[in-house]
């Protein structure tokens, strides 16, 4: 049993493991409808509970269709609909009752911390849906993207990601340093990644290129990437912040100065960081890239399982 909580956490040879058996399984099941399970149901008569304590679209759907593609079944409950939620139960004892019933633990939240307790007593794998340092099963399914639709290793493209600093950029960072692509990043000064995170790079002998002009950091991008300017878990003054944001638009003219097939990311949903134009036209993958979540948590769950190929 393994958990899935940070890609910095896991070795880049089982991320790689990953991206090989999505690719696999993709292949294989073109054929089938949504609900199908692939034919050798690796994860049948088990039961997988999914927790969200924030709001959700792709994932929840997401992971619905994994799960059940993988042969098992899965239950989504709400935190406040348990006893955790209102706080007439501990987490310890949830964690025991989760682990009772249930054969692996999927959450969304807004707590670090509580992944981290949860760790400790679960007796279940635990996969992060999204916490407010890091968002792993979107962004190995995106590499999983670029390289379906460029058709080469990530390793020798050029990634921009022009927005705020946020869980899902640690999460493109951590995977810069696993997958060794090259990663601009472009914000306004404040902004920067956390100290932390560039620490980590830096330890891991990488470097990320940080620059205030969104120009600069698009210039030959193979492949630009978004995402809100304000997150979910954001506490600070919004209004500032997107004012801030307000020169970091990625519109045609951004792209321009891009690699001549760049492709356009978003993990969505979506706010006013992206010109119509640009997140509907011919660069824009964000729907294949929506949609390949399914193919890689299969293989996220498997590796979960220690049933990856
Ligand atoms: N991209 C993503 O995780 O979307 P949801 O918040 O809708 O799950
Ligand atoms: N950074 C965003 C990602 C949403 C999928 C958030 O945390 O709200």
């Amino acid at each position: 049993m393994r958990n899935f909580i940070n890609l910095k956490d896991i070795p880049a040879k089982d991320l790689r493991k990953i991206l090989t058996d999505a690719k696999t399984r993709k292949n294989k099941r073109k054929k089938l409808n949504t609900l199908d399970a692939d034919k050798d149901r690796p994860l049948k008569g088990k039961l997988l509970i999914q927790m969200y304590e924030k709001q959700s679209s792709r994932t929840r759907l997401s992971f619905h269709i994994a799960i059940n593609q993988l042969g098992a079944g899965s239950i989504t409950v709400k935190a406040s609909e348990l006893h955790l939620g209102k706080g007439g139960e501990s987490l310890a004892d949830t964690a025991k009752i989760l682990s009772t019933y249930g054969d692996g633990f999927l959450l969304r939240t807004d707590s670090d911390k509580k992944i981290e307790d949860f760790c400790k007593n679960l007796t279940i794998p635990i996969v992060n849906l999204l916490s407010p340092s890091s968002h792993p099963c979107q962004v190995l399914s995106d590499v999983f993207t670029i390289e379906e639709i460029k058709n080469k290793p990530i390793s020798k493209l050029n990634l921009c990601w022009i927005g705020d600093c946020n869980n899902v950029l640690n999460s493109l960072i951590a995977a810069s340093v696993k997958f060794g692509f090259n990663l601009n990043v472009g914000c306004p000064k404040n902004y920067s990644p956390p100290k932390f995170v560039m620490d980590w790079v830096k330890k891991n002998k990488r470097k990320i290129n940080i620059f205030n002009d969104p120009k600069k950091a698009a210039t030959n991008a193979d492949v630009v990437f978004s995402d809100k300017v304000v997150s979910l878990n954001d506490k600070g003054n919004k209004a500032k912040k997107i004012k801030d944001f307000k020169n970091y638009r990625i519109n045609s003219s951004l792209m321009k100065v891009t690699r001549p097939k760049s492709i356009f990311l978003h993990c969505l949903p979506r706010g006013n960081e992206v010109s119509e134009d640009v997140f509907l036209g011919k660069q824009s993958r964000v729907w294949q890239q929506a949609l390949n979540r399914v193919h890689v948590q299969k293989s996220i769950l498997l590796y979960s399982f220690g049933k990856l190929r």
